[in-house]
């Protein structure tokens, strides 16, 4: 977290942003918010048919959840908007919100699987495969990963250019695909031994691959997010990059406190169970480098963070929402 610069009696940058972060009452700001991304959720997956796939795709993305990607999106999209009325015209991102929500809830669908992490429990609930079969899960899954770009295509207000939508919606693609959350829960898997490498080729475990698979796995949707509020909103390209940064090490800060969890929490706050990458033999921030080694980790990419918001040169009170998740990212208990 940041440390208080006291330069010859002038109230320093970084001092001011301690005091805007302080002040800033994160709580209210995310409930004002999860609200709206609750109920702009609900309808997008009001009642169709085939009945069945709609009960099953509501079940998984309407069971609540932190909600931090959509959280994230509207605060960068907030935070470089020039109006007034900031939270006002950052709705322009309210549907783009709403997709990586859905694209989320695809994920954990998907990572809950058998031929997966084989989980039970997620969001204090039985998993969507052990409460409608697998095909059911699959299927549901899939369903929110199209019905997201359909969402994201459809419903972004027309004051947002076509060009800057078709940016948004390849960047998204990016971030899921290959080379983002697929190409990371591959490489998870190979870890794990749940798919096998072609013969002749050998995988070895490395800080390196760990990274890789965190940043890949978890940290593209999570820069995504961050991105694409911004994006929308048309920011200038220095900001972009640096709030792209920012939304890097937090989405790798957000997976190593995710396995931190696996480790320290209980099933009741995190509603999934824990102890599955120990028994699984899952390559985790906590199996190379301990405990104390991944908390120690979690408070360097902290200042990383906080240092990348400072060189968007936006003001203390724009960026203080998204310090305060990048806080809460790192401090959570579920
Ligand atoms: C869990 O994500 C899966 C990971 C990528 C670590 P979250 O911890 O954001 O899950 P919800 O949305 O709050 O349930
Ligand atoms: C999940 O990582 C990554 C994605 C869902 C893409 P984990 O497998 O560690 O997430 P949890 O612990 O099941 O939530
Ligand atoms: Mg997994
Ligand atoms: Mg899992
Ligand atoms: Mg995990």
């Amino acid at each position: 977290m940041g440390s208080l610069l006291i330069e010859s009696g002038r109230i320093s940058m970084t001092e001011r942003d301690m005091v805007a972060a302080t002040a800033f009452d994160l709580r209210q700001y995310a409930a004002t918010r999860r609200d709206l991304v609750e109920r702009t959720l609900d309808t997008l997956v009001a009642g169709k048919e085939p009945a069945q796939l709609w009960e099953s795709m509501r079940y998984s993305l309407l069971s609540g959840g932190k909600r931090m990607r959509a959280l994230l999106c509207l605060a960068a999209a907030e935070a470089v908007s020039e109006h007034k009325d900031a939270a006002q015209s950052g709705l322009a991102s309210l549907p783009c919100a709403c997709a990586i929500e859905m694209v989320h809830a695809m994920s954990l669908i998907h990572d809950d699987l058998p031929c997966m992490d084989n989980d039970d429990f997620r969001r204090g609930q039985p998993t969507n495969h052990k409460q409608f079969g697998e095909a059911m899960a699959l299927l549901a899954g899939d369903a929110l990963l199209v019905l997201a770009n359909e969402i994201l295509i459809r419903n972004t207000p027309n004051t947002v250019q076509a060009e800057i939508l078709l940016d948004v919606v390849a960047e998204l693609n990016r971030a899921i695909g290959p080379e983002g959350m697929v190409g990371g829960q591959v490489a998870d898997s190979i870890s794990t031994g749940l798919i096998t490498m072609p013969t002749g080729s050998q995988s070895s475990v490395s800080p390196e691959l760990l990274e890789s698979i965190h940043k890949r796995k978890t940290g593209a949707l999570l820069r995504f997010s961050v991105w694409s509020g911004a994006r929308l909103m048309a920011a200038q390209d220095h900001v972009l990059t640096s709030l792209a940064r920012y939304g890097e090490i937090l989405g790798l800060a957000f997976q190593i406190a995710d396995d931190l969890l696996d480790v320290t929490g209980d099933i009741k706050t995190l509603g999934k169970t824990p102890g599955k990458d120990q028994a699984a033999g899952k390559l985790t921030w906590v199996s190379l480098y301990g405990i104390k080694g991944s908390q120690e980790q979690l408070q360097k990419l902290c200042i990383e963070g906080e240092s990348l918001l400072n060189e968007t040169a936006l003001t203390p009170q724009a960026v203080a929402p998204l310090r305060a998740l990048l806080d809460f990212a790192i401090n959570r208990t579920s």
